[in-house]
């Protein structure tokens, strides 16, 4: 909890034109009151978020993001693109846990053109929650140079994980209920580690390979891994031809 009383984190929303936007603009019209320091950013669906646009608010010292569309099934679009941005988040959210980052920085609400209130409600609950928990980094109790190596092996598999997001984490049925009970299941949490965390710690170790070589000790105490841990990733790189180890020096550097 964040012991800076004058704390104001900073937020953006980005939000979909056809019900979040509206929600919001109802919100003005009817002089519903919520913080300042969100700033919105209007797209045509709640699917045109990217995971890339989470990673660059985030990494960029953005303490929040708020994304919003209309509620699941009402999306403008045939596709039902906030499904997709469902799914997402829901992903984002668990890398973020994995590297010792609050998920709930990242949110996901739906909001109809009507629901003026609903969204300011959104706004204060979520500027609240953020202000209590703290600037970015600091809140997690990670220094800026830990905080900027996390982010930069998230973002070196995102494109691995879109693919991911379309061929294995796809739910056949396009409905609230399914998609509530997939990402809540064992089957996607088994899914998660076996298909990104793997990936994760294998960018991770090449981020910190490409600094200088290293040991499985240092590599270990690096990422809070036990050392069989990272034997079993260092063993799959070797074979993959991605690292080699030195025997002289008794360290791993990158092939
Ligand atoms: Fe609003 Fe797709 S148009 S979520």
């Amino acid at each position: 909890m964040s012991s800076d009383h004058n704390f104001q984190p900073k937020i953006i929303g980005i939000i979909c034109n056809w019900c979040c936007y509206g929600g919001a603009d109802l919100c003005g019209v009817s002089r519903f009151q919520y913080p300042p320091h969100i700033r919105l950013i209007r797209v045509m669906c709640s699917a045109r978020v990217d995971m890339l646009h989470i990673h660059r608010a985030l990494s960029n010292g953005q303490d929040g993001v708020f994304v919003g569309g209309c509620h699941l099934c009402d999306c403008h679009y045939v596709t039902n693109g906030n499904f997709n941005a469902f799914s997402m988040v829901q992903v984002f959210r668990k890398l973020l846990k994995h590297v010792g980052i609050y998920p709930e920085r990242l949110r996901i609400e739906w909001v109809s053109a009507g629901e003026g209130i609903r969204f300011a409600n959104f706004m204060n609950e979520y500027s609240t929650e953020l202000t209590k928990m703290g600037p970015i980094g600091k809140a997690e109790g990670i220094d800026a140079e830990t905080l900027a190596f996390k982010f930069e092996a998230i973002k070196k598999i995102i494109p691995y994980i879109k693919l991911v997001l379309t061929q294995r984490l796809h739910v056949s049925e396009r409905t609230e209920e399914a998609y509530h009970k997939f990402f809540n299941s064992e089957e996607f949490e088994k899914l998660f580690n076996e298909l990104i965390l793997d990936k994760l710690i294998k960018a991770q170790i090449t981020i910190l390979l490409q600094k200088k070589n290293l040991s499985t000790g240092e590599i270990s105490a690096s990422l809070g891994l036990t050392p069989s841990e990272v034997a079993k990733h260092m063993n799959d790189s070797s074979k993959q031809g991605l690292v080699r180890y030195d025997m002289n020096n008794k360290s791993y550097a990158l092939a």
